[in-house]
């Protein structure tokens, strides 16, 4: 039993820390891939490309349906940032329903978090389209980030979904960056773990920019200051 509980474990903390992508790590060459020749000289290199991404994808959403099958859930899609894992993730779970003994009832909202300027953090969040979400009492629900950084939007957005009395809250992030002083608010479910740098594509964006990007790219010195605002 004591095996079994410190196998669950581990497997619990592979779950939260996803596939590690160490510092040394300088990524791939953009000539290696195609990409948008708008964005020419506005990237270091590709860290995680399309193809990655969708692989990772698809294994999280069978943890989640190893989970949370048989389950109704409400799935909170936080945008704009991270409406394509949101997205894939949920096709990949709507494929494991179909062809699977087990299945899970999705309802899919959306809600608009804005905290950034440029690449830097500002205490100003904003939680838009989330004044009442009463709708959510009671229910279990899967909230999907493109990305936790700090972790402090997503702690301020658990606390306001908290006060509406869910039934159970799980998060689902694709990636998590290593940032000093970091939250202990991390997602259950984690695509990958970074290092500290600004990355944009796959709907990640600086300044509104690159979401039309599909792999998971660096952004250069000459890139923000192409976008600066
Ligand atoms: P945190 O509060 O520092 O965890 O920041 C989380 C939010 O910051 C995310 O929802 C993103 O909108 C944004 N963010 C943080 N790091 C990046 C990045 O590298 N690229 C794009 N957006 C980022």
């Amino acid at each position: 039993m004591a095996e079994v509980q410190a196998g669950r474990r581990r497997r619990r903390r592979r779950r939260n820390e996803g596939i590690v992508i160490h510092d040394d790590w300088a990524g791939y060459s953009l000539d290696l891939f195609s990409y948008p020749t708008h964005y020419s000289g506005d990237l270091d290199s590709v860290i995680i490309p399309h193809g990655v991404i969708m692989d990772r994808t698809e294994r999280l959403a069978r943890d989640i349906m190893d989970d949370l099958g048989d389950h109704d859930i409400v799935v909170l899609c936080v945008l704009k940032g991270g409406y394509q894992f949101c997205a894939d993730l949920v096709d990949q779970i709507k494929a494991l329903s179909c062809s699977s003994e087990r299945t899970i009832l999705m309802r899919v909202h959306f809600i608009r978090l804005k905290s950034y300027l440029n690449d830097q953090s500002t205490e100003d969040l904003h939680i838009l389209g989330a004044e009442d979400m009463s709708f959510l009492t009671g229910k279990n629900v899967l909230i999907v980030e493109g990305i936790v950084g700090t972790g402090k939007t997503l702690e301020t957005l658990l606390k306001h979904v908290e006060a509406f009395r869910p039934k159970m809250i799980k998060v689902a992030g694709l990636l998590i960056k290593r940032v000093e002083n970091r939250s202990a608010c991390v997602p259950d479910y984690v695509g990958f773990e970074i290092p500290n740098r600004f990355v944009v594509g796959y709907a990640l964006d600086y300044n509104e920019y690159f979401r039309d990007l599909n792999h998971i790219c660096v952004i250069s010195d000459s890139g923000k200051k192409k976008y600066k605002i």
